[in-house]
């Protein structure tokens, strides 16, 4: 038997409830994975909330990583073995001690990384990867601006832009924020809560802004963002955790032959060897100490409800993670 937790319709974090239930068997191309870690995401409160479409018509599990141990495996699965140490990232269904999945989803986690840390890093630092990659492809010299530089991918992002000889300017709430992120390879942080970025950006560039800004702020910051960039620069909106933007005309970005990206890491995964390249990426970045991976809030599975309450009102750092 393995436990799910379950939500019936969009609603509060109070909505979410464990249930029973039998454990499903793989069939073909199919595993079946024990969870050891679960990740929380942004994600899993705009689907919960609503803000996003409700994808089924029954009971919804929510959870869109994990990392745990392969318990059983269907037929015509060729690259992976029972007791094999793996890791995913697919939209819901990841908040349950065990599940069955396709194999095309799930890889092998090295022996040096943790469950916690590849539950953590599956759907966040692969969207990292496609940011500084595709959707602005990041380079040595550039100067760039990443909002909510503490969260969960802020703190990987700022480590990796570093990384590749960019000068990251972050924004985060608060000082406390604002010291931890400085700590994962921003030059600069900016606390937005208290001083306008705009303005702040401009001077830290000598007038000139910036090359791209990563924004999944939305509703507040979009409007700044594209203010902040140079000409020819890159907005890239990829979340909108203080609401969606209404207000954006096309015209916006005329003033300076601004680029604008809204992308969606999902596009990215369905591609099997972008998963395969992207994911040993990540670990080796990790196994080489150049990704640390701040793990900064845990709770028990029964204790999601919590998990989301933290994660809305601003009150976490880093990565979540849920522990069956
Ligand atoms: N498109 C994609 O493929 C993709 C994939 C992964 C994540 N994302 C997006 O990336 C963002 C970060 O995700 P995450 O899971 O790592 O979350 P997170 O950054 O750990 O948490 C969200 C942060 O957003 C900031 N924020 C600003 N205004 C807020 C408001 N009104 N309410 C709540 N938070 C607010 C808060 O930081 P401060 O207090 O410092 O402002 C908060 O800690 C989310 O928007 C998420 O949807 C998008």
């Amino acid at each position: 038997m393995s436990t799910k937790i379950v939500i019936a319709q969009p609603g509060g974090s109070e909505q979410l409830r464990a249930v029973t239930v039998e454990d499903a068997q793989p069939q073909a191309h199919e595993v079946a994975i024990r969870h050891e870690a679960i990740g929380v995401n942004f994600i899993d409160v705009y689907i919960r909330s609503g803000l996003y479409p409700w994808p089924v018509d029954k009971d919804l599990v929510l959870g869109s990583e994990a990392a745990g141990v392969v318990v059983a495996v269907g037929d015509d699965v060729n690259h992976l073995a029972v007791g094999d140490r793996v890791a995913y990232t697919l939209p819901n269904g990841a908040y349950a001690t065990e599940r069955v999945i396709d194999a095309s989803h799930v890889v092998r986690i090295p022996d040096a990384v943790s469950a916690e840390v590849a539950a953590a890093v599956m759907l966040k630092g692969l969207t990292v990867s496609y940011l500084v990659n595709d959707s602005y492809a990041a380079k040595a010299g550039d100067t760039i601006l990443f909002h909510a530089a503490a969260g969960g991918v802020g703190s990987l992002a700022g480590q990796w832009l570093a990384h590749l000889g960019v000068r990251v300017i972050g924004t985060a709430g608060g000082a406390e924020k604002c010291e931890l992120a400085l700590k994962h390879g921003y030059s600069d942080v900016i606390d937005y809560s208290k001083e306008d970025f705009e303005h702040r950006v401009k001077e830290l560039t000598d007038g000139q802004g910036v090359d791209a800004v990563y924004d999944s702020v939305g509703a507040d910051t979009v409007a700044k963002s594209l203010a902040c960039l140079k000409r020819f620069g890159t907005l890239v909106c990829f979340g909108q955790s203080s609401g969606p933007v209404t207000d954006f005309k096309i015209s916006d970005l005329a003033a300076n032959s601004l680029r604008l990206t809204r992308p969606t890491l999902f596009h990215f995964t369905s591609s099997r060897d972008w998963l395969e390249q992207a994911s040993s990426e990540l670990f080796e970045l990790i196994l080489s100490g150049t990704l640390d991976v701040p793990v900064k809030q845990r709770f028990s599975l029964a204790d999601v409800a919590l998990a989301h309450e933290a994660l809305e009102s601003r009150q976490t750092t880093g990565s979540t993670v849920l522990l069956p």
